[in-house]
């Protein structure tokens, strides 16, 4: 029996399906960072190859929080009318869609004039430089950033949020005890260095309400030791549970220059099942998760409750469903 292509209810929202387009940038942002003609294009199309959830790539709460100058961004009421055309493309085809909001903190690309910002003046590299501490004031304005940016996300119309916690972007560095060294009650302890999400949580949600889904994208690894395991991570989701989380999507790195030994297809499954056994919440499986069989399998083993697909859905929309792509999906 197919698991892949049964329904599954994600808060409110019932998916018609299992699977989810990973959220994946496009670097197609207008110079303002509106959404441009491509990208209601793009991801109607990619509606209409199959998938049951559609997650809108990283977008910018943030001038300074973007990661590429060319990132789309929802950091102004301009941006709405273009991620409204977005929105729409992707319920002509009946298909929910949410949108991943993010902060580059010290891997952000900010434009002239405006400081690379971070918990700590730790480096990820010499090309990103040492960031600018941020004060307390920094941060509140950070947290107000995440809240408007979530008001606007369901001005344009999306179903859902993913905030994106993982790849070491800015919630991340706060996250992780290798990029925050703060003794300011953000840092520290774990329960001191979950809280500058938890305020972000809690503004989104008084900005979007009690029942708006939304899901949080985390890295299970920092591949290093003393950076994060599944384990630490489990424990700061039990943390954040109270906000009503609909699920947990399970990715790894991005924090420091180093990845795993092998990214064989689905290397992140044991992170994303020890996820879901601890902290209870449905989980967003992904990587290298290509082939019809080892979906089927992680989704019968319990170890995850959605499949996300990445790269094959930007090479071929459809490959799902297709006859033709099938022959890849299916094994
Ligand atoms: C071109 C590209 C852009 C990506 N952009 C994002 C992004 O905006 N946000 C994010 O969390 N992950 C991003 N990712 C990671 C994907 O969401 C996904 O986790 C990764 O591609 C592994 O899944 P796959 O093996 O099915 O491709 C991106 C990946 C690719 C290939």
């Amino acid at each position: 029996m197919s698991l892949a292509f049964t329904p599954f209810e994600l808060g409110p929202l019932r998916l018609k399906n299992r699977l989810v387009m990973a959220p994946m940038q496009q670097y197609r942002g207008a110079s303002d960072a509106s959404a441009t003609a491509y990208h209601p294009f793009h991801y109607g199309r990619c509606a209409e190859g199959g998938v049951g959830l559609i997650i809108v790539e990283s977008t910018a709460v943030a001038p300074e929080g973007r990661l590429f100058k060319d990132d789309i961004g929802i950091f102004d009421d301009a941006h709405i009318d273009s991620l409204r055309r977005v929105t729409d493309a992707v319920h002509a085809h009946g298909v929910p869609v949410f949108i991943q909001l993010s902060h580059g903190g010290r891997k952000s690309n900010p434009p002239a004039g405006m400081s690379r910002l971070a918990p700590s003046a730790l480096a990820f590299d010499a090309a990103y430089g040492v960031p600018d501490v941020m004060g307390k004031e920094a941060i509140q304005h950070a947290v107000r950033a995440f809240a408007a940016a979530a008001r606007r996300a369901v001005a344009a119309g999306f179903d859902g949020i993913e905030l994106h916690a993982a790849h070491g972007y800015l919630i991340h560095q706060f996250l992780s005890p290798l990029s925050n060294r703060r003794e300011d009650g953000y840092g520290g302890a774990l329960k001191h260095r979950v809280r500058f999400i938890d305020e972000v949580l809690a503004g989104i949600r008084e900005a979007v309400g009690t029942a708006f889904p939304i899901t949080l994208r985390v890295s299970a690894s920092d591949y290093v030791p003393n950076g994060l395991t599944p384990e630490v991570v489990a424990a700061a989701v039990c943390e954040l549970k109270h906000h009503a989380l609909a699920a947990v999507h399970v990715s790894s790195g991005g924090l420091l220059p180093v990845g795993p030994e092998s990214a064989h297809p689905g290397y992140q499954i044991g992170y994303a099942h020890a996820i879901r056994q601890a902290a209870a919440l449905p989980v967003i499986a992904v990587g290298g998760l290509h082939r019809r069989s080892l979906i089927e399998q992680v989704l019968a083993a319990g170890q995850a409750d959605l499949v996300a697909i990445g790269r094959p859905i930007l090479e071929r929309p459809d490959f799902m469903t297709d006859k033709l792509a099938s022959v890849a999906f299916e094994d």
